[in-house]
């Protein structure tokens, strides 16, 4: 039984599509592109397309995304960031004395849309950042591939890739939340991306596995008024409307 995610994606411009891309529809044991003709993708379907250089994810419900590094990159620069006070540079253990090889090994188990990665990567790690949805995988591929950055993407389930690597000191993870009662609605983005991706039920028993995995702690974020996903963590650093929960390896 081929259990494979399908992604439609137009034809549109596949002359011009770049390598990943082209390996990607070639590659049917990861992924499962069904190739249509542009005209033929109603207005009530969800596909990918290669628009003006950019892979977009086209939601018929909530609009376009596709994902711009340069754009968080230059963000990041504008702010100045004491990593002493910033909650996730501090949850992670990343201080300004780490550069060059000195750098934090840590794993980014939870890509998603990369803010997270692209915000860890600024602050300065050896960063592996693993994403299990292959289209959510495309659209960071492809972000990478306009703006390249150290960052080592891997689309796998972290477990499952990670038993085959060496342990990295830091094991970050953000598991997609259950939606709160909200009376705001959440970003476009926000929509889009839990409409593709879900929740991530197996949200603990990752954990459990990352507590094995990891050398020196693992850090799970959560909102800010959520229980802990496992009791009792070492310290919790909150941020304005998230906190990390650092569980330390002894
Ligand atoms: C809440 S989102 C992460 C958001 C991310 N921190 C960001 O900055 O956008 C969770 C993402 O991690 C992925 N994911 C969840 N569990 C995973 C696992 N065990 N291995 C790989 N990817 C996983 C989901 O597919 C989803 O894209």
């Amino acid at each position: 039984m081929n259990e494979l995610i399908k992604i439609k994606m137009s034809d549109a411009q596949i002359d011009s599509w770049p390598l990943f891309l082209q390996e990607a529809v070639k590659d049917h044991d990861k992924f499962c592109l069904i190739i249509e003709p542009e005209r033929k993708l109603c207005s009530n379907c969800d596909y990918l397309v290669f628009d003006k250089g950019t892979l977009q994810y086209i939601s018929s419900e909530f609009g376009k995304m596709s994902f711009n590094f340069e754009e968080t990159m230059l963000y990041h620069q504008r702010q100045r960031y004491a990593l002493t006070k910033e909650p996730l540079a501090r949850a992670l253990g990343i201080k300004g004395d780490n550069k060059g090889d000195n750098k934090r090994i840590i794993w980014d188990a939870t890509c998603g849309t990369g803010k997270d990665t692209l915000l860890i990567s600024y602050f300065g790690a050896h960063l592996t950042s693993f994403e299990r949805h292959p289209l959510i995988y495309l659209l960071l591929q492809d972000a990478l591939r306009r703006f390249p950055l150290d960052i080592d993407l891997r689309f796998q389930e972290a477990k499952i890739s990670g038993n085959n690597l060496p342990a990295p000191e830091v094991i970050y993870f953000d598991p997609m939340y259950p939606s709160k009662k909200k009376s705001a609605l959440p970003r476009k983005e926000m929509l889009i991306f839990k409409d593709i991706v879900g929740e991530d039920l197996d949200a603990s028993e990752f954990l459990e596995w990352a507590l094995t995995k990891a050398t020196e702690r693992v850090v799970v974020k959560r909102p800010s008024e959520a229980v802990p996903l496992k009791l009792k963590p070492t310290a919790s650093y909150k941020g304005k409307s998230t906190r990390y929960d650092m569980y330390k390896i002894f």
